[in-house]
């Protein structure tokens, strides 16, 4: 049985002050759950404040990691952070291709299959986030467009790399809209994408791969969307700025374990 991963995306919030409260106060909520080991928890705080949470979620269970990173090692890219970076941190994980880095900054999917390839060559484990826009949805276009990220996001990526990636749905009308995907349209995506992994790989891949859901995800709709047979976990953006709301969907990913 594949393990839930909570995981929640800051995005560009907070101060350094709230940021590392927020972590501390975390720790303190989840330390004590009964079977917190069942569950993966991550944060994702903004990159000025990454190497401070890593140090204050040092003995926590759970883990700091970056919203983004660039492809080359090194060199004249000004505003962009490398693998290397991240490692030079300890920072072990970080989200690629999330529909803010694809729909406001122009991120292609070419690009993001960089992203993958050397984050994944560099030992940090990945996120890939995925997801249609709602004119996609509404042109019936949301498995062919789920398909072609995930096909490009992971071009030449071997099987056994696929251990170290995550696969966020992210449908791009629900996030931050407060519309959720119904239970219903998650599975039903999140099962199209586990199918799209066989084809690729192969059914165990495809089985062992971890699929979120995010858009709008609350502590009151976080347990019906994860009790769904093909939904391991989830991305939460505005809930996992609260230590009670954050706290409420790791409870649930509990509660579905
Ligand atoms: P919201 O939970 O705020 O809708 O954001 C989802 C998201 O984009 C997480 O990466």
């Amino acid at each position: 049985m594949r393990k839930k991963y909570i995981a929640g995306n800051w995005k560009m919030n907070l101060n350094l002050a709230d940021a590392k409260d927020l972590a501390s106060g975390l720790d303190a909520e989840i330390k004590n759950l009964d079977g917190i080991d069942n569950v993966d928890i991550a944060v994702c705080p903004p990159f000025v404040y990454l190497q401070r949470i890593i140090g204050t979620l040092a003995d926590s269970p759970i883990k700091a990691g970056a919203q983004n990173v660039y492809f080359e090692a090194n060199g004249a890219f000004t505003g962009e952070v490398s693998v290397e970076m991240l490692k030079d941190i300890s920072c072990p994980m970080t989200l690629i291709g999330h529909s803010e880095r694809r729909h406001v900054m122009g991120e292609t999917d070419e690009l993001i299959n960089k992203k993958v390839h050397a984050s994944l060559a560099g030992g940090i484990e990945v996120i890939l986030c995925i997801g249609e826009l709602l004119e996609e949805r509404e042109g019936d276009q949301t498995e062919a467009v789920c398909e072609r990220q995930l096909r490009e996001g992971l071009a030449n990526v071997t099987a056994d790399q696929m251990a170290n990636i995550t696969i966020a749905y992210e449908p791009v009308w629900a996030i931050g809209t407060g519309k959720t995907a119904t239970s219903d349209q998650a599975q039903e995506v999140h099962a199209f994408c586990r199918k799209v992994l066989a084809d690729i790989y192969d059914d165990s891949v495809a089985q062992a791969t971890r699929i979120q859901y995010g858009g709008s995800v609350k502590p009151a709709n976080a347990e019906e969307l994860m009790s769904n047979p093909d939904v391991d976990g989830v991305l939460v953006g505005g809930a996992s700025l609260k230590v009670s709301d954050f706290t409420g969907i790791i409870k649930a990913g509990l509660a579905c374990g």
